[in-house]
């Protein structure tokens, strides 16, 4: 039988859920904040949202349907390669109504291209199985995390009412740090079901034993290592004049909780801490392995708590070697630069994930408190620039196990 999400009222419901987070997440703000440039690495919402209606065109409506889109012109303002982040609030991209006109327009061509199509036997891989909805729906659900980052530096933000995230409890206390055995572990993603082509391959590798953090590193242990070494503090915290640190997010000063997991820091700074501790930070595929096991529906995922929970939350999601939040709460870096697997294959389009292999990019993994739950996999891998700290990356460190 069919996973009732593949059949087409499941996929338009799925597109519409997106779209009202999208949103959802927007509208409160006016146009002056959706067309403002908080930062050079990140994009106006404006660009945003009209670069999720524009790909949504590209694929739903011309790949899918063959059809021509509504304006030709504006492929080229919303190509992400091709307009790095610091010169698109310049490029003449719809703002205001022509805007939200284009957006709905595009969806309402993009629902009736499905309702025509064989999705099921499609000769066409990127067709069968909903392929490219699914592409779609993450595309959208990736970009809100991307909003998010910007959000947070709009003072005032207020975080809109979601439904509240799963509950933390049972939280959990245990050894530092456990391990995780030799032996021979399957990566990447299994050949059915929708995943990015950077997950495959599946393969098996062969680790040795490790050990690696039962917990995100959290605040607490973070200042330390900054009161210690002189270390730059993570993004977002300022002094509070007493010897502490307050948190700066949506304008808003508030004192930084020790037990959460520390979060904006760039892979420099994770790896001097690790270092600072005696560790290493893992490679993706200990990391991989490690995770093997943990429970996506237990964890703080999807946006709905807008920031962590306590590290040692969701213990009742724990990988099968002990680890807790593995997935959700922070993004973790690890020690390993982006390349394809061995056999990787690109699909359906090289400039996802190809055009990055090899270029110093950091791999990042578990996602965060801000990636929608549909996003997340064990197999999924994000990468950024070593020295980017506006994404919601932490990390947990690993070390050798005695043989
Ligand atoms: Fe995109």
């Amino acid at each position: 039988m069919r996973a009732p999400a593949a059949t087409k009222d499941g996929i338009a419901e799925r597109l519409g859920e997106a779209r009202q987070r999208t949103l959802r997440l927007v509208e409160q703000l006016g146009e002056e904040q959706l067309n403002s440039v908080y930062s050079p690495i990140l994009s106006p919402l404006a660009w945003d949202l009209g670069h999720i209606a524009n790909f949504e065109e590209l694929w739903l409506v011309q790949t899918a349907g063959g059809r021509e889109p509504l304006d030709g012109n504006l492929g080229a303002f919303y190509d992400a390669i091709e307009n790095p982040r610091p010169g698109r609030n310049e490029l003449p991209i719809l703002r205001g109504n022509e805007l939200r006109a284009y957006m709905d327009k595009v969806r309402e061509r993009a629902l009736d291209v499905l309702a025509e199509l064989e999705l099921e036997d499609s000769e066409d891989p990127r067709l069968r199985d909903g392929f490219v909805y699914e592409m779609l729906i993450a595309h959208e659900h990736q970009h809100n995390e991307t909003m998010l980052q910007l959000l947070q530096m709009i003072d005032g933000y207020d975080p809109p009412d979601l439904d509240p995230a799963p509950a933390g409890e049972p939280s959990s206390d245990g050894p530092e740090m456990v391990e995780v055995p030799s032996g021979r572990h399957r990566v990447g993603a299994a050949d059915r079901g929708f995943a990015y082509d950077n997950e495959r391959p599946r393969h098996e590798v062969e680790l040795g034993p490790f050990l690696i953090d039962r917990a995100p590193v959290t605040n607490g242990a973070y200042s330390d290592f900054v009161a210690e070494t002189g270390a730059e503090p993570p993004m977002y915290w300022e002094r509070d004049g007493e010897g502490g640190w307050v948190s700066t997010t949506f304008g808003r000063r508030a004192e930084v909780d020790q037990a959460l997991p520390v979060i904006h820091v760039d892979h420099g700074s994770a790896e001097a801490f690790a270092s600072w501790a005696g560790k290493r930070l893992p490679t993706e595929l200990e990391w991989e392995a490690a995770a093997a096991g943990a429970d996506p529906a237990r964890s703080n995922l999807d946006g709905r708590a807008f920031g962590c929970a306590p590290a040692g939350a969701y213990a009742d999601g724990a990988a099968d070697c002990g680890a807790v939040q593995m997935l959700g709460d922070v993004w973790e870096w690890t020690s390993s630069e982006l390349e394809g697997y061995p056999g990787f294959r690109a699909f359906p389009y090289p400039e996802y994930s190809q055009v990055f292999f090899g270029t110093g990019l950091k791999v990042l993994r578990g996602g965060a408190w801000a990636t929608r739950r549909n996003v997340i996999r064990p197999s999924f891998r994000n990468w950024d620039l070593p020295g980017r700290s506006q994404i919601f990356a932490g990390f947990r460190c690993a070390g050798d196990a005695d043989r």
